[in-house]
């Protein structure tokens, strides 16, 4: 009934037309949910993300058998991601099946097929997510995140799916935008000749490495994790080098701004975005973090803003930022809403043992 072909990172490969066919599903999926293909990847970022230096990943795409082996007759795609540093126990694994071929079994030949990857790959968890148009109220069409906080639509195909393959809901995500250009000037404070913004584009400075290093892996241990059987995941300059390349590599370019406890000269918060240089209206928030020894001195709005100065000018024609937050995410959530993020969508982080 289905046929699988495992996506070559090799742009030389016989089967290299099926990495034109996960991207063609992933818009579909995309656009079924948002109306938009923002966060869709192109041909070649898609490719580049197969041989990241951190993370394995692996892509299968779904086509009816027998059907002629071209992108236009893919229907379903999976993506298996492997971590190989920290989080080396758990596999991600995200399945997509085209809105107009779904209850055919797709979903399911795929997530066996990720299954079996994640299985050989000797990992013990699996995590994934699934995002919605809206957030349901409470009530018989909404099940409620464990945290307490959000809620996911249960009458929907990626719950019942999540539900039938044993997964359990740990965490509700709030995805939101921001519309630029922002007002955010009666948010500006001056934080003080104890803090000094230093600001990068595209590269990180030498003599920030090791603060990043130390920035990002607090990153995977102090942003708001659930239930989710997240460990640390430890960060060197090396890694902070490569990650910066990776990012070029993907065809994105970087802002990031770190603020020095000037007394110091250790870095006290940060906050990055990353951009698709092909789109040009379309911003994604990434990391922001302020170390504990850091916080109630409102760092995480300073940072926040010196970016988005930057933006303005890096970026001229950048017309939104998305962000994710866990919904329990208070503090973080909190900024964000001040600056004017909205909520846009909402998304749910699956988890089961393997
Ligand atoms: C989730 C998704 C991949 C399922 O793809 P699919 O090809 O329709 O899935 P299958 O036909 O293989 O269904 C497998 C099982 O999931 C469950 N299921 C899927 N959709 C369902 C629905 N609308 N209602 C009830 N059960 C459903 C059933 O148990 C089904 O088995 P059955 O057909 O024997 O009853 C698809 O709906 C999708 O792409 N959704 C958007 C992307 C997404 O959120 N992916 C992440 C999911 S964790």
């Amino acid at each position: 009934m289905v046929a699988l072909v495992h996506v070559p990172a090799d742009p030389d490969h016989p089967d290299a037309w099926t990495v034109e066919g996960t991207v063609r599903v992933g818009d579909a999926v995309d656009l079924a949910i948002h109306g938009s293909t923002d966060f869709s990847l192109d041909v070649a970022t898609t490719r580049a993300t197969m041989t990241e230096p951190h993370r394995r990943v692996h892509r299968i795409v779904a086509l009816p058998a027998g059907a002629p082996r071209t992108p236009e007759s893919v229907v379903g795609r999976a993506m298996i991601g492997l971590p190989l540093v920290g989080n080396a126990h758990l596999a991600v694994i995200y399945v997509g099946v085209h809105p107009d071929q779904r209850r055919r079994g797709i979903g399911a030949a795929l997530w066996d097929a990720g299954l079996d990857i994640a299985r050989d790959a000797g990992r013990r968890v699996v995590i994934s997510d699934s995002s919605y148009a809206t957030e349901p109220e409470p009530g018989p069409d909404a099940l409620e995140s464990p945290t307490g906080s959000g809620r996911i639509p249960v009458h929907d195909d990626a719950t019942r799916f999540a539900l039938a393959r044993g997964f359990t809901l740990e965490q509700v995500v709030r995805h939101s935008v921001l519309t630029l250009p922002a007002r955010v000037d009666h948010l500006r404070r001056d934080p003080g000749a104890s803090y000094r913004v230093h600001l990068m584009q595209d590269e990180y400075a030498a003599e920030w490495l090791d603060g990043l290093a130390l920035l990002k892996t607090r990153m995977s241990t102090d942003a708001p994790s659930a239930g989710l059987e997240l460990t640390e995941d430890p960060w060197d300059a090396d890694r902070v080098v490569a990650d910066a390349a990776d990012i070029r590599r993907r065809g994105q370019g970087f802002l990031v701004a770190v603020v020095e406890h000037v007394p110091t000269g250790e870095p006290a918060a940060f906050s990055m975005v990353e951009y698709p240089l092909d789109k040009p209206a379309v911003v994604f928030q990434g990391d922001t973090l302020v170390l504990r020894e850091h916080r109630g001195h409102g760092l995480g709005m300073v940072a926040k803003i010196a970016v988005l100065d930057a933006l303005a000018g890096v970026r001229p024609r950048a017309a939104r930022i998305h962000t994710w937050n866990a919904q329990e995410n208070a503090h973080m959530l909190a900024i964000n809403v001040a600056l004017g993020f909205r909520q846009a969508s909402v998304d749910a982080e699956w988890q089961r043992a393997l």
